[in-house]
């Protein structure tokens, strides 16, 4: 096809020959292609072929700069200056029991940061904070932006499922990406997520980015440079961003699963948080607290932290916003009243030793198959099934005895994770050390 721009004919089919050629996309080009293939000028197939161009021979930071802010024009910016105050965004590039964001934003909010969150549905392995929130009976995420405000500008702290209007062209091309192999791709994932959070309005933003078996970045090297990436993107535009770079080799916490996280979010907030999932949470809230012009002594804001936990500040916060959006408060202090799945089945090690590592990814897959997650974007999941993690790497397990807890709603879904999760550990006869949670600051 061929269309005119600013006087030039602009091509898409040598666009993609360029690509395929290694050369670099002028911000014309990358303009050009953003905005013609949302309109539905180009076809689905010229553009995974673009993609995969891109994938392959990657970009440089100009076009990966150029590109972020096309698809970040592409939809609705959203306007936050009616809230006072320093706002700061927090993303996570998603993990496997990873419940940050419900311990973190109440934990700051409680501190005076305003919190402004628009977050996303879990899809495939990977989880999402607004199906977590929907196992609170009656909570409402659809907000609409007026009601968003309010809430921000009542209690300091309001969370509403991702706008449709924001970063349209950004959907658009996940949802072929995810048809053409094309997701794990430095430059299209940092544009991608970059978009949204520009598009989101913040003053600042907290990037968690992961790494690992339950991560979409196989290695601490590749998370750095996407962090590295995210940071200069956004510090480029104007709003001060760090990227926490975290292992994600083994679940999170204790617990993956939507209501089953819930739980465990309440439990941090209580005191009772495993020190994994306490440590990571601790460092991100005050790395927020930073941002937000709250103290620049990073082990000050630590200290800061663990007092709103233990003063229960974070959990009264937490208990605000469940209040104001609808939801039943009660789960606060009687946290059975979450959907609890009806069998509990124990998953037993096949060897002795000490665990050395765990396909986080097949755990993730395994909530999947018990029906707490979902394949296609519509699928109905289950909010109360899930895994307890009772064995982590470095601990020490007797043959039989047990691993993980299946909870589920039908035997015949539990019985058929337990090789998949068996299969997903493995054993040393030597001890084997634990790791770092939290590996760089960027
Ligand atoms: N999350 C996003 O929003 N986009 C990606 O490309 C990957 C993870």
């Amino acid at each position: 096809m061929i269309l005119l721009f600013e006087g030039d004919v602009m091509n898409i089919n040598e666009i993609i020959r360029k690509k395929r050629d290694q050369y670099e996309l002028s911000k014309e080009e990358i303009s050009f292609f953003v905005s013609e293939y949302s309109n539905g000028n180009i076809p689905d197939y010229q553009m995974a072929s673009l993609l995969m161009a891109i994938y392959l021979n990657g970009m440089s930071e100009d076009e990966i700069y150029n590109l972020t802010i096309e698809m970040a024009k592409s939809g609705e910016i959203i306007d936050l200056s009616k809230i006072e105050g320093i706002k700061v965004d927090k993303h996570s590039t998603g993990g496997i029991g990873d419940k940050v964001t419900l311990v973190v934003l109440p934990l700051v909010a409680s501190l005076g940061v305003p919190i402004a969150k628009m977050s996303g549905r879990g899809l495939g392995y990977t989880q999402g904070t607004i199906d977590k929130l929907e196992a609170i009976n009656g909570f409402r995420t659809n907000l609409d932006f007026n009601e968003f405000i309010s809430n921000i500008n009542d209690i300091g702290i309001s969370i509403m499922g991702q706008s449709e209007k924001v970063a349209i062209a950004d959907k658009k091309i996940y949802a072929l990406r995810d048809a053409t192999e094309t997701v794990e791709s430095i430059p299209l994932i940092a544009s991608s997520i970059m978009s949204k959070k520009i598009a989101a309005g913040a003053d600042k933003i907290l990037l968690e980015v992961t790494f690992g078996s339950g991560a979409f970045m196989a290695s601490e090297e590749r998370a750095k440079l996407l962090g590295e990436i995210m940071v200069n993107i956004g510090n480029k535009v104007g709003k001060e961003t760090v990227a926490v770079i975290t292992n994600m080799n083994q679940p999170l916490g204790r617990f993956c699963g939507n209501a089953l996280e819930v739980k465990e979010a309440i439990d941090i907030l209580k005191g009772n948080g495993e020190e994994d999932v306490m440590t990571v949470c601790t460092w991100i809230a005050a790395h927020m607290l930073r941002l937000a012009g709250k103290g620049d002594n990073i082990a000050n804001n630590i200290k800061l932290i663990q007092n709103q936990i233990k003063n229960r500040e974070g959990l009264r916060k937490l208990k605000q916003l469940i209040a104001l959006q609808g939801g039943d408060v009660n789960v606060i202090e009687y946290p059975e009243l979450l959907d609890t799945a009806s069998i509990k089945l124990e998953v037993p090690a096949t060897h002795r030793g000490y665990v050395s590592s765990i396909n986080t990814q097949e755990i993730g897959n395994a909530v999947v198959k018990l029906g707490g997650g979902r394949l296609k974007k519509d699928d109905e999941i289950d909010k109360s099934v899930g895994i307890e993690v009772c064995k982590k790497i470095g601990d020490f397990v007797e043959a039989g005895e047990t691993i993980i807890i299946v909870h589920a709603n039908e035997e015949r879904k539990a019985k058929s994770v337990v090789g998949m999760i068996q299969d997903a550990y493995e054993y040393s006869d030597k001890e084997v050390e634990r790791y770092r949670e939290i590996v760089d600051i960027i």
